[in-house]
């Protein structure tokens, strides 16, 4: 039987890092899928598409190619076959990225492709909307969180690595402020599904949410 695994959980919850460690463990591919929206929110700030025009992006999520590659590195994600991987993590891409996901068209669009995908290969698919919409059946179903100043710190310190200093509050701020458009927006907010395990990783090393996971969802594959 197939097996997938659904993990979602807020911005900064350490959801890509964690996924792609659980799936390396588990020997699976990992679809992350807010790369996605990301591609699509770039694109439009790229053509300078209003993200706030529902039906401009709409017929631009409709217009595109968005598609995702996995090889040695990792996912590749692609727009109209042009590899975008290394542009999709900027902050203005990470709100685009989010108003965009909030119209319903686009999320349809979004959720048949990450469907088709799942359904072809065993996989570990992280998101906003995975237990709830995506893959309701998934084998094991996690919702990963943090406590926001946690999860602000993490990305704070991610950033900085990549050579984007910002000052922690504002990351603070963005990171509430995606938080608030995630979870309140009509369709398919951000929420933990009734049958989703909670992971908090607040005081968890790394390494303790990568095992916390796998435990869960291997006793879900053989339980
Ligand atoms: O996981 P991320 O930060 O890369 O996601 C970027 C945005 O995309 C996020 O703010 C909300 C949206 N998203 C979504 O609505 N549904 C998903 N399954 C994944 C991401």
């Amino acid at each position: 039987m197939r097996m997938n695994i659904a993990i979602d959980g807020p911005v900064g919850a350490g959801k890509s890092s964690v996924s792609d460690a659980v799936a390396k463990k588990m020997g699976i591919l990992h679809l992350d899928t807010g790369a996605m929206y990301r591609a699509l929110g770039l694109t439009a700030l790229r053509k300078g598409i209003d993200t706030g025009d529902e039906e401009k992006i709409v017929g631009l999520c409709r217009a595109l190619k968005i598609g995702v590659r996995h090889e040695a590195d990792g996912q590749h994600t692609f727009v109209e076959g042009e590899d975008v991987t290394g542009m999709i993590r900027t902050p203005e891409v990470s709100m685009a990225a989010s108003t965009v996901s909030r119209y319903a068209e686009v999320r349809k669009e979004m959720v048949r492709i990450q469907q088709q995908l799942a359904a072809e290969t065993d996989m570990l698919v992280d998101g906003r909307d995975i237990c709830t919409t995506v893959l309701p059946n998934a084998t094991a179903k996690i919702f990963l969180t943090a406590a926001p100043e946690e999860r602000a710190r993490r990305r704070w310190l991610e950033m900085k690595e990549k050579g984007m200093e910002e000052p922690f509050e504002k990351v603070l701020e963005e990171l509430k402020a995606r938080d608030e458009q995630d979870m309140n927006r009509p369709v398919e907010p951000l929420r933990q599904a009734p049958d989703a395990v909670l992971v908090d990783s607040t005081s968890l090393t790394f390494d303790e949410t990568v095992d916390a996971i796998v435990r869960i969802a291997e006793a879900k594959r053989h339980g």
